[in-house]
């Protein structure tokens, strides 16, 4: 039996089963053989009052019941860079699946809010215990450096080239060599934002599609650089996570966006043109080639702000003769009307 080094009382080496946590340290320095910080060392009892320590990268409280013996090895830590639409979906099946994910948002004022706002969307599907357990592991922040640490930071801010770029510098300067870097573009550059970062073979897209919970598909985007190591890793962690990633390589809208967005946009044209009353091509898209929703009701749930962002992206490249965004997209986001989350698109909500 080991000797506990503070008080010289017994420590159990083989762990008898569910145990209790009593105690606990949060460790911030690395040391031989524990360079990955931030970590905790349980200090745990079980019914006979039998003790042992345990480290583990799980947040905890006293009191909590930890199970030694199912401990796995470390699951990945995530950062995602943005509380927009997507970052809080990605973030919240991340938390939902076990992730331990760090949240970085710019406004210190809303991460209450946030936190609120998690709390409500988890507790549609969750029982109030089950909330609590999964809010354990977020964390969030509004400084860069908390990411330091994480093995995978995806980056979920607007669809716009020089704020995605500037994350990235940032990233670069404070994060751990190993960490991987990804963004959830929906159409943009993965070589031009690899380019401004200091770790091009461990840079990758990571594209989830609305809603998160709930579309299988992942586009993990490799960029030229982009290392075997890396997309090897990335894909292995979304099967892990229970997606179907495809490989795609980078060029503008990837696939699904190439696909979908020339369809939007000539939905709109042909209700400019007056072909057809928005619901009746809703329903036909329905109803004829059994899409789950139709062209107008889909562009208001992505947000008419990012269906005219990747469009302009498309129409730009223009590689094969991509048609310019509608005017009426135009006209509804100088409106500010963005779709669901502005209460107005192309319908009332
Ligand atoms: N975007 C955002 N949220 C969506 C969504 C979409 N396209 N489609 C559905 N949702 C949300 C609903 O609002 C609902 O949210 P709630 O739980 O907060 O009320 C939840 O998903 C469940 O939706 P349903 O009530 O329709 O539940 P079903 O079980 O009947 O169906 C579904 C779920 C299979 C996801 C079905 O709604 C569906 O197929 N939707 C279309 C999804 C789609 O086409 N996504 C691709 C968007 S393109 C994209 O993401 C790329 C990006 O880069 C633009």
């Amino acid at each position: 039996m080991k000797k506990c080094i503070f008080c010289g009382g017994g420590i159990l080496c083989e762990v008898p089963g569910m145990m209790r946590i009593i105690g606990f340290t949060e460790v911030f320095i690395p040391s031989v053989n524990n360079e990955k910080v931030p970590y905790f060392v349980l200090l745990l009892e079980d019914g006979s009052g039998n003790r042992c320590l345990k480290k583990t990268f799980e947040k905890c409280s006293i009191g909590d019941s930890f199970d030694p013996r199912e401990e796995k090895s470390r699951s990945p830590i995530f950062g995602v860079v943005g509380t927009g639409l997507l970052g809080l979906q990605i973030c919240e099946f991340l938390i939902t699946k076990g992730y331990g994910t760090v949240l970085k948002t710019r406004d210190g004022h809303s991460i209450h809010k946030t936190l609120l706002k998690m709390e409500d969307k988890l507790s549609r599907n969750n029982s109030p215990d089950a909330v609590t357990g999964i809010l354990k592991k977020i964390s969030i922040t509004t400084s860069f450096s908390d990411l330091s640490d994480c093995d995978f930071v995806i980056e979920a801010a607007p669809e716009n080239i020089g704020v995605k770029e500037e994350i990235f510098r940032a990233l670069s300067r404070i994060c751990d060599k190993k960490t991987i870097f990804s963004t959830n573009s929906s159409s943009l550059s993965i070589d031009q934002l690899a380019g401004v970062t200091d770790r091009p073979d461990r840079f990758i897209g990571i594209h989830f599609f609305n809603p998160v919970k709930r579309m299988d598909l992942v586009e993990v985007v490799v960029g030229e650089k982009t290392s075997q190591e890396t997309k090897n890793r990335v894909i292995s962690e979304l099967v892990e996570m229970g997606k179907n990633p495809i490989v795609v390589k980078d060029s503008p809208g990837y696939v699904v966006n190439r696909l979908l967005l020339p369809q939007i946009n000539e939905a709109i044209t042909l209700l400019e043109e007056g072909v057809a009353t928005k619901e009746d091509i809703d329903n036909a898209v329905k109803l004829g080639l059994h899409h789950p929703m139709g062209p107008f009701q889909l562009a208001d749930y992505i947000g008419l702000d990012i269906c005219l962002s990747i469009l302009e992206v498309l129409y730009s490249k223009n590689k094969t003769g991509e048609k310019k965004p509608a005017d009426l997209l135009y006209q509804l986001c100088r409106e500010g009307k963005f779709g669901i989350k502005t209460k107005e698109g192309f319908y009332k909500y």
